[in-house]
């Protein structure tokens, strides 16, 4: 192996080094534990390297696919310019109304709108729209209808960020199941198609970046 191999304890030193989850952010995560709500949220290095996406590329609008209750929006849009917004698609309405009010108690309600439904129909309803950047983070097997949809909605130079893209090892496993299949096949799509620039970086369960050309 080329490079360092990430033992958990380097993996800690970065985490110990770097990253900061503030109460309001860890009482998110423990309101969604005692409400049996999964705990299916980005980790905080993810968010926090989303967060400095938003400032590398100047991001004013961003769309995120998979809401649940809210931490990565917040991760987003606490770094969004004043005239920033995110917009944000979930199926699932117990997860939208924790995410609303979520989004209050961080004071961050007027720059978030929350579209509930399936995000393949909600995206139909934003065809139109540009964005500087895309966060896919919801049901697995969908990656693919969710990048074809999204692929003409993005600026040039914008991003698309596509979040377990290693599938705690699954994409690697000779039977993979249908979330990790549906993985395979994003990053297959996306290392190939000439519209975008691509990476899988390790962080966390792996996330797929894409610069839009
Ligand atoms: C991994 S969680 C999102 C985590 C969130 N991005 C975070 O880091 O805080 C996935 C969410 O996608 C939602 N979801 C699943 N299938 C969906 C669909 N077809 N349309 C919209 N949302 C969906 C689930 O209800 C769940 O809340």
């Amino acid at each position: 192996m080329k490079g360092v191999p990430l033992t958990e304890e380097l993996y800690k030193y970065i985490t110990d080094t770097f990253i900061q989850e503030d109460d309001l952010l860890k009482q998110i995560v423990a309101d969604a534990e005692a409400k049996n709500i999964p705990l299916i949220q980005v980790s905080p290095e993810t968010g926090k390297l989303l967060g400095m996406f938003i400032k590398m590329i100047g991001a004013k609008n961003v769309l995120e696919i998979g809401t649940l209750t809210g931490y990565s929006t917040i991760w987003m849009a606490r770094v969004l310019p004043p005239e920033g917004k995110v917009t944000t698609l979930e199926l699932t309405k117990a997860h939208a109304d924790e995410a609303l009010s979520n989004y209050k108690k961080a004071g961050l309600d007027s720059r978030i709108n929350l579209i509930l439904g399936k995000a393949i129909e909600s995206l139909d309803s934003l065809s139109g729209s540009s964005f500087d950047m895309v966060f896919i983070d919801a049901d697995k097997e969908n990656c693919v209808n969710y990048f074809n949809k999204v692929i003409d909605m993005v600026r040039p130079g914008g991003l698309i960020i596509t979040d377990n893209t290693l599938r705690r090892g699954e994409v690697i496993d000779p039977n993979p199941g249908p979330g990790a299949m549906g993985i395979i096949a994003y990053n297959k799509l996306v290392a190939a198609d000439s519209r975008v620039e691509s990476l899988l970086v390790p962080i966390d369960d792996g996330i797929t970046i894409s610069i839009v050309k």
